[in-house]
């Protein structure tokens, strides 16, 4: 979503300013944060206290943070961060050209104001990072969901939805410039819902129409909430095989005393049901998950809850946490923080080493299976290779012979480690 959203930004100023490959020779830098989690926030204070060195060479470089951060802590950051020089929050990038006229003329400059409309659906994205295969597009803002442990709904506002014609249209041109992969983003997808008065689309029917602009785009999306992932869906994904199978479906925890006190609002049961369905619909859907260990009053038998639905739906991949106690969310106000750091981390130790084990579990059984991967660059590790991914999101590499980044191409696995698929491009 920062990716997406800083993608705005650069649409924002682009009257204004030209993207710049070197930090030295910038006139203007702009961090765009997250504070889900203490260390992000942790990272950027670092980093800013790593540029205030740069403003001593150039006088008139000025520095701005953007996103979540500057929503949560805006007082805190201009006066203990001397190298900042304005603040603008995720729903106020509309109006950073003023903020940064203002800051260069030496006025403390910000805007954290929350909106219940802003979505910047009329601004096109510059991709400047893109590799021109896959893209963003962010199709909604914002979350309802007030998660116990989570700061979003307090930083990124209220959920709301974009026109849909603006998406379809934004979909088309990135493939009519040659982009063959869309990700459609937002905090909770699935809960996507515009309406108007002719008529009114839900996530499946936005999913179908990006589906129908050609079979050669491929459709992706995140993050899902398992409450709001329908059959509706499923069997629009069954349907187009262009969109991909491959479902994000944080669970966080696998325990259903933890799940009540996080206010997840489903249980262990319900989210098994949804995985056995998924299966059923789309038998070779991979599924991944983000979990959290040591929540609030999180006992053994609740990790080993969380152990133990993993390896009931073999997850594909995980992203895998600590609690960090976020303030002003309804876990920092109601329960105490009182599983120790060790234990934490011991947990998610076993998180973390268990999810490799499945993950490599599940890539041994692909070895000998082909799949159809869209090219998206030459392999890190040496430029004889190629590397894309797979439907489910895998990512695979294979010796390059004649093809381009942007092509499709069936690829026969040989090998694998936990977090590669190895093969062979057959013709
Ligand atoms: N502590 C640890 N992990 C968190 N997440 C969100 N808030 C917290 C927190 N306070 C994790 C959840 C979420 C992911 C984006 O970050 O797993 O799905
Ligand atoms: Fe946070 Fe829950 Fe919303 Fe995800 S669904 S952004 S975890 S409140």
């Amino acid at each position: 979503m920062n990716i997406a959203d800083s993608e705005v930004v650069a649409s924002i100023l682009s009257p204004y300013y030209k993207i710049s490959d070197s930090q030295q020779e910038a006139d203007l830098i702009l961090l765009n944060t997250c504070s889900v989690r203490d260390n992000a926030e942790q990272r950027i204070r670092k980093r800013l206290r790593e540029l205030a060195s740069l403003k001593k060479k150039n006088k008139n470089l000025l520095i701005g943070l953007l996103g979540c951060m500057a929503e949560r802590i805006k007082e805190q950051l201009l006066t203990e961060e001397k190298a900042l020089d304005f603040i603008a929050g995720p729903d106020a990038y509309r109006t950073l050209p003023r903020l940064i006229e203002d800051a260069s003329i030496g006025k403390v400059s910000f805007n954290v104001h929350l909106s219940d409309k802003e979505t910047y659906d009329d601004i096109e994205p510059v991709r400047y990072d893109s590799n021109g295969v896959s893209a963003f597009i962010a199709i909604m803002r914002g979350c309802n969901n007030y998660c116990a442990y989570c700061v979003v709904p307090y930083t990124r506002g209220r959920e709301r939805s974009r026109d849909p014609q603006t998406i379809i249209e934004e979909a088309q041109n990135l493939f009519h410039k040659g982009f063959r992969e869309v990700t459609l983003l937002g905090q909770n997808v699935n809960s996507y819902l515009w309406k108007s008065a002719e008529h009114s689309m839900d996530f499946a029917d936005l999913t179908e129409k990006i589906a129908q602009i050609s079979p050669l785009l491929r459709v992706r999306y995140a993050t899902s909430h398992p409450k709001d992932i329908s059959d509706k869906l499923l069997l629009i994904m069954a349907k187009y095989p262009n969109v991909c199978h491959y479902i994000h479906l944080p669970v966080q925890s696998g325990s259903n005393a933890m799940l009540k006190k996080m206010n997840r609002v489903y249980t262990r049961e319900y989210y098994l049901e949804r995985i056995g369905k998924i299966k059923e619909i789309l038998p070779d859907c991979a599924v991944s998950t983000d979990v959290i260990a040591g929540f609030c009053g999180e006992t053994e038998q609740d990790h080993q809850d969380t152990l133990s639905l993993m390896k009931t739906v073999g997850y594909e991949y995980a992203f895998m946490f600590k609690y960090s106690v976020r303030e002003g969310t309804a876990a920092a106000n109601k329960y105490a923080d009182d599983i120790p750091e060790e234990l934490k981390i011991k947990r998610l130790e076993e998180i973390i080493a268990l999810q490799q084990q499945l993950s490599l579990q599940s890539n041994k059984r692909d070895v000998g299976k082909t799949f159809t991967v869209l090219i998206e660059g030459i392999s890190k590790r040496s430029d004889q290779q190629l590397f894309g991914r797979n439907s489910q999101n895998k990512v695979c590499v294979f010796p390059k012979k004649n093809h381009q980044i942007g092509d499709y191409v069936e690829v026969k696995i040989t090998k694998c480690t936990a977090g590669t698929l190895i093969g062979e491009a057959i013709f």
